[in-house]
């Protein structure tokens, strides 16, 4: 890596640029924009107004730059009460426009990097945001980014349009780095500020005022050598779960066939005091990271011919495994002496994991889709999603569990939601295909559950 740092009369202004940033953000007269409130975004921006930071959100979305500027909260991780006192003391405002860039000391970039309909990255939003900020970068200022995406993101596509845009150079002029969020919605454990965070810069300047921005809100701060590791870190670890879900998720496909209990086998393994992780089947991945990320790696691996075979085996397992749960099901109704196609189906849960109200990638609304489409009439019952839409069949939970249940010919459990009470569930229902094996403990004595 070549630094862009060439000589002692730049390395001297780049130093002053480093100590003023680093002085605002101690003292807390540093301006923070967060550009895009969403999951990752809205816990950061009310974050760093708890520690004493004016926050500018920058959300393109005019209804969430409204509901924010009105502390009416739309996310689950982020506190109402503490977004509230964020907006009413001034420190959080939500704007829609680029125009307030040169009033920021560090902007943090938390923006979508979805796939393409062929499974490629779709960096327009990185793109786009980075295009919009270069005008009015200003020296002295700090931008990281959050979104999860391949290695060399930060250095090969924002770098140069921040440099070109700006005439600005990284590492001299301006701090440009890359923090991987790993928020995990929902865990009452870990939260962003005892959860780990990694950062890396292809400069040691811009580096070490990353580190030292994050660890005002964060416990501990990791610094790697450069933003592409940082990068590869985050994807890693979502393949990591993706490999290891793939696993359980055929483990659980052989069990079936083998008249053995996968969550027995689990459950026993997991008695291992070393050598093991607890991993679970399931309907299949949601979410914005685990069925998306793996595709960044594996897309520009092929940069350097180089085939990710793991990832691509592991994405073809987890994303069989709705279709998987059509077939137990359909056998299910079988043995009931129904069709699919005249049968009423009750999904349990439907947000792609516990506890959350987030239904984006959900399996459960994959398996929705492909009962619905052989004629099955479907419901659902969750706590945490009053709507959704299948195949753009807008549909609204089910406002009595109970009844919904005692209704259906069949209750799929799609997600084990916590506040559920599963024992009532197994004594109103005809019959339950559990995919997560939440009631795998729970007394049955009529056998009406069948697990995954
Ligand atoms: N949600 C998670 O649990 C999670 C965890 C770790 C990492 N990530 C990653 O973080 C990134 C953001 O994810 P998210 O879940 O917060 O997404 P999100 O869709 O909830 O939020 C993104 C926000 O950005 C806004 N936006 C889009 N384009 C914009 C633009 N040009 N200018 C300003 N705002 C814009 C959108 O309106 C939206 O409100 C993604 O790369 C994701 O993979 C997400």
């Amino acid at each position: 890596m070549v630094l862009a740092v060439s000589n002692s009369t730049e390395k001297t202004v780049s130093n002053k640029d480093k100590e003023e940033i680093i002085s605002k953000i101690a003292d807390r007269s540093a301006i923070v924009g967060v550009v895009g409130l969403g999951y990752v975004g809205l816990p950061f921006a009310v974050e760093k107004t708890k520690v004493g930071f004016q926050v500018i959100g920058i959300e393109l979305n005019p209804k969430r730059a409204a509901a924010v500027n009105a502390a009416k909260n739309y996310i689950g991780d982020v506190d109402d009460a503490e977004l509230t006192q964020a907006v009413e003391n001034g420190q959080l405002i939500a704007v829609s426009s680029f125009d307030c860039i040169p009033d920021l000391d560090a902007i943090v970039i938390c923006v979508p990097t979805p796939l393409t309909k062929n499974l490629t990255p779709d960096l327009s939003y990185i793109k786009s945001v980075t295009e919009q900020i270069a005008p009015f970068l200003r020296r002295g200022q700090l931008i990281t980014l959050e979104s999860t995406t391949y290695p060399g993101t930060t250095d090969e596509l924002m770098r140069p349009i921040l440099e070109t845009g700006s005439g600005l150079t990284q590492g001299i002029d301006f701090f440009l780095a890359y923090s991987p969020e790993r928020v995990d919605p929902g865990n009452q454990r870990y939260t962003t500020k005892n959860t780990n965070k990694v950062v890396g810069a292809s400069d040691p300047d811009s580096l070490e005022v990353v580190t030292y921005f994050y660890q005002q809100t964060i416990d501990r701060v990791v610094p790697v050598s450069s933003a592409k590791a940082a990068e590869l870190v985050k994807v890693f670890e979502n393949i990591f779960r993706s490999v290891n879900i793939a696993l359980v998720n055929e483990l659980a496909m052989l069990c079936d066939r083998m008249d053995l209990n996968v969550w027995e086998i689990l459950d026993a393994a997991n008695t291992k005091p070393f050598g093991i992780m607890s991993f679970y089947p399931g309907p299949g991945v949601g979410g914005h990271c685990i069925p998306l990320d793996p595709h960044y790696l594996e897309w520009k691996a092929k940069e350097y011919n180089f085939n990710t075979r793991f990832i691509r085996l592991a994405g073809e397992i987890n994303r069989s495994m709705p279709e998987y749960v059509v077939h137990k099901a359909t056998k299910l109704l079988n043995y009931q002496g129904l069709a699919t196609s005249k049968a009423q189906i009750l999904f349990l849960g439907v947000a792609y994991k516990k506890d959350i109200d987030d239904w984006r990638e959900s399996p459960a609304v994959q398996v929705m889709q492909l009962l619905q489409r052989e004629g099955a009439k479907i419901g659902y019952y969750d706590p945490f999603v009053p709507f959704l839409t299948v195949d753009e069949h807008p549909l609204m939970s089910a406002k009595d569990m109970d009844t919904a249940i005692a209704q259906a010919d069949l209750v799929i459990i799609t997600t084990d939601h916590s506040q559920v009470d599963y024992g009532a569930a197994i004594g109103l229902a005809k019959a339950i295909l559990d995919t997560r094996g939440i009631t795998r403990k729970l007394a049955d004595p009529d056998r009406k559950v069948v697990l995954l």
